[in-house]
């Protein structure tokens, strides 16, 4: 699939979940925000990125530490969530942008903290999106990524559970391949973190593959093997599992 194609699936899918995914408590649960901002390191004079910022989630949270915070979305509905989170908890140190991860329209390190949450899933090329924060980062700032981490024994079925949940997905890493990025981007790893997050299916899936995506599951709790490696369990008429989430911090060298 070509990358505009792939632009304007994730647009599409993230319109459509724009409001849902902004209004979902597990978005914003306590443990993996307090993880986040502890790896992101965040001062009162600092200056952040949130690349791929969605409803503004984390960034709003960052600036409440932060000197200014920018939150950047391809989704130009998750932008105006964003905006509206940004109001409603009266924060005046914060812009956002409607771009593309692929090219940052910022000079190089512009920012004390280049961060990203949940979106290297959604990127078929993780590397220069990588090497794009590491550049709008100044030098011994921090680079962080917080994603999706499947073992390598699940990483298939894995991608298979998600692409049915979300059309855009593109493929999960395993924490060895983040950490592979990182180093061949030239990032220096300085903090490894994770949670598991976990989820009802109901609220964070529909569509078309609805039927296959219970299949599958089912398939796990009925077997008691858990080849998706989320944990999945039947809770009433619904599914929980978790989400295998990681945090990779990384330091920019203070000379490149
Ligand atoms: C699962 S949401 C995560 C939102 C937010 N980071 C959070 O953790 O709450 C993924 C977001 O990535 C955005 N996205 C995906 N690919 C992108 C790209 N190439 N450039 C910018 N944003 C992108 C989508 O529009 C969507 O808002």
């Amino acid at each position: 699939m070509s990358r505009t194609a792939h632009n304007d699936r994730i647009v599409e899918q993230f319109t459509r979940w724009a409001r849902p995914f902004s209004e979902l408590p597990v978005h914003a649960e306590a443990e993996g925000m307090a993880r986040t901002l502890a790896a992101a390191g965040i001062g009162p004079d600092m200056k952040v990125l949130d690349v791929a910022c969605g409803p503004g989630i984390v960034a709003c949270a960052a600036a409440q530490r932060a000197a200014h915070v920018t939150g950047i979305d391809l989704t130009p509905a998750m932008i105006a969530q964003a905006r509206e989170r940004q109001e409603s908890l009266r924060l005046s140190n914060l812009d956002w942008r409607v771009s593309d991860a692929m090219k940052l329209p910022f000079a190089e390190g512009a920012f004390d903290v280049v961060l990203t949450r949940y979106s290297f899933h959604h990127m078929p090329d993780p590397l220069p999106v990588l090497r794009e924060m590491k550049r709008v980062c100044r030098r011994g700032g921090r680079v962080v990524v917080i994603d999706a981490t499947p073992t390598p024994e699940t990483q298939a079925a894995y991608d298979r559970m998600e692409t049915l949940r979300d059309p855009s997905h593109a493929s999960a890493l395993t924490l060895d391949q983040l950490r592979a990025v990182g180093r061949e981007a030239g990032l220096k790893e300085g903090l490894v973190d994770g949670y598991r997050l976990t989820a009802q299916l109901s609220t964070v899936a529909d569509g078309k593959d609805m039927q296959a995506l219970l299949q599958m599951f089912e398939a796990d709790i009925d077997s008691g093997e858990d080849r998706i490696g989320v944990g999945a369990c039947r809770d009433g008429y619904d599914i929980r599992f978790c989400f295998p989430i990681s945090i990779v911090a990384w330091s920019v060298a203070d000379v490149i």
